[in-house]
């Protein structure tokens, strides 16, 4: 079966074709990062435009890279929530005309079960149940993944996500943006222990995570030294912060795996890149004896393989959307 896929929640254009669920035929990206770059992250109007401009190309060059025509096509799935509600938009009206022109399914996915699918295309062996601690710009949480679509929250963050904060604290470095990959090639080598930064925890809700007030530590570190003149050690500064985002995540993804008892902890979204994050998640599932799954590095960012793979799970479930499918700004996963 060959699932058309559509990804445009955020500021990549991605079209892929994906066969019986784990076989990636093409997975084509148009990033607009370079874009939003210039004004220090994501501008909503721009996306949704560029995301226009991009798709149907896109889509054309999905076919051709797979090496199939349309009428190889079964299903067309889509990211119909969370994300960008005019880049969201795009996708979803795009895949209804071509469910509709194809005259085949139309399958809505949630984009944060698409990022816990990235793990079943990297390791083909992986199924449920499992834990999942899924880290992108616009998610932090952990999940407890039933089945292939059921799926429940266990604890999330009362505020910033992880990758927000990773960009924020980017931002105020001069690094640009996209800034987790750039925080996260300075701090190699730094001292992680040269700036005590603040671990938050939230009361009665052990696996909650809270990362506005690491943000704004950070924040009043880089300003407070502006105005001192003085000068800080980046390096140390990125260990110390990446650090901090690490023992936020680590031990309580430990945690319920440990409560679920499946022996099976995965990782997803765009922050699952992180080397430290990765190192301190082998560490401590090599002592806990958790089996580790890590998303191959090209797929821990958005693409629209993962949306694939997820909507063919979601097909077998019957999931279908009509013609009149919406796409929501939030939604629960
Ligand atoms: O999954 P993703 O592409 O988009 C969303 O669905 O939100 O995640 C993007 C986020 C950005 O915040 C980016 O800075 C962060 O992932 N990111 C990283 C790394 N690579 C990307 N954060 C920390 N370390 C990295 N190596």
């Amino acid at each position: 079966m060959n699932i058309l896929a559509i990804e445009s929640s955020c500021d990549e254009t991605a079209v892929a074709v994906v066969k019986d669920g784990r076989t990636v035929l093409s997975d084509a990206i148009a990033s607009q990062a370079d874009m939003h770059a210039i004004y220090g992250g994501v501008v909503p109007e721009i996306a949704s435009r560029k995301h226009i401009e991009a798709i149907a190309a896109l889509a054309e060059q999905a076919l051709a890279q797979a090496g199939v025509t349309r009428a190889d096509i079964d299903a067309v799935a889509v990211t119909y929530a969370p994300g960008l509600i005019g880049a969201l938009l795009v996708g979803v009206n795009f895949a209804k005309s071509a469910a509709f022109g194809l005259n085949v399914p139309l399958i809505p996915v949630h984009h944060v079960r698409g990022h816990i699918a990235a793990n079943y295309i990297t390791h083909p062996e992986l199924e449920p149940p499992f834990v999942c601690l899924c880290v992108s710009g616009g998610n932090t949480l952990i999940v407890d993944v039933k089945d292939y679509t059921r799926v429940e929250i266990m604890g999330a963050t009362r505020d910033d996500a992880a990758g927000e904060c990773f960009d924020k604290v980017a931002r105020v470095l001069g690094l640009g943006y996209p800034g987790g990959a750039p925080v996260d090639r300075l701090s190699q080598g730094g001292d992680d222990r040269r700036y005590e930064l603040p671990r938050a925890h939230v009361a009665d809700a052990p696996l909650d995570m809270s990362f506005s007030g690491l943000k704004t530590a950070v924040l009043n570190l880089v300003h407070n030294a502006q105005q001192k003149g003085e000068q800080l050690e980046l390096k140390d500064l990125a260990a110390s912060f990446s650090a901090a985002v690490s023992d936020s995540l680590v031990p309580r993804a430990m945690e319920a795996a440990k409560r679920k008892g499946y022996g099976k902890l995965a990782v997803a979204g765009g922050v699952a890149a992180n080397s430290r994050i990765r190192a301190d998640l082998e560490r401590a599932c090599a002592a806990s004896g958790d089996k580790l799954y890590l998303p191959q590095l090209s797929l821990c960012g958005d693409n629209g393989a993962m949306i694939g793979c997820q909507g063919y799970y979601e097909y077998l479930a019957g999931v279908r959307g009509g013609m009149d499918l919406n796409a929501y700004a939030n939604r629960d996963i």
